[in-house]
């Protein structure tokens, strides 16, 4: 059981750190609505890590927060969409299994964190998707057009 909560939670660690880096990558590139999205989805990232580590504790297991997956990030913002629309559909995966997993041996209790997370990424897959689409009907220029906010100065 911990080491599957483990496993949930490399992953969450993992795409806190990729969404905090894509934010102000975004940012950067001129794209600050974009950026805060990103932004803000580092944050649920983190408060779902947070979940993982008080369900290791309460089995008095030790969260690992040293190990990290691969940090893909992307090279332009649609390659950034893209990504982290894949790395989403991977949380599901290993979600969903994880909650089999935890019927199969009895904890549903358990396994209610993994399909409640499994519902939290694909909430955050959706969101992606949709704007994969929106980029496909309209052109990454349009579309990128409506993520440039000349009003948020560096102050
Ligand atoms: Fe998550
Ligand atoms: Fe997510």
């Amino acid at each position: 059981m911990i080491e599957l909560l483990n496993a949930g939670l490399t992953l969450e660690l993992t795409v806190i750190n990729t969404y905090f880096l894509n934010a102000r990558m975004l940012d950067n590139w001129g794209l600050p609505r974009l950026g805060q999205v990103f932004y803000d989805l580092s944050i649920a990232e983190m408060k779902d890590a947070d979940e993982f580590i008080q369900r290791i504790l309460m089995f008095d297991g030790h969260p690992n927060v040293q190990k990290l997956g691969a940090i893909q990030v992307g090279e332009d913002p649609e390659e950034v969409l893209r990504l982290a629309y894949d790395g989403e559909q991977e949380a599901i995966a290993l979600f969903n299994a994880g909650a089999e997993e935890c019927h199969a041996l009895g904890d549903h209790a358990t396994a209610l964190y993994f399909e409640t997370g499994a519902r939290d990424e694909e909430r955050h897959a959706d969101w992606l998707e949709g704007q994969i689409d929106a980029i496909a009907r309209v052109g990454a220029q349009n579309y990128l057009a409506q993520h440039l906010d000349p009003s948020s100065g560096p102050a």
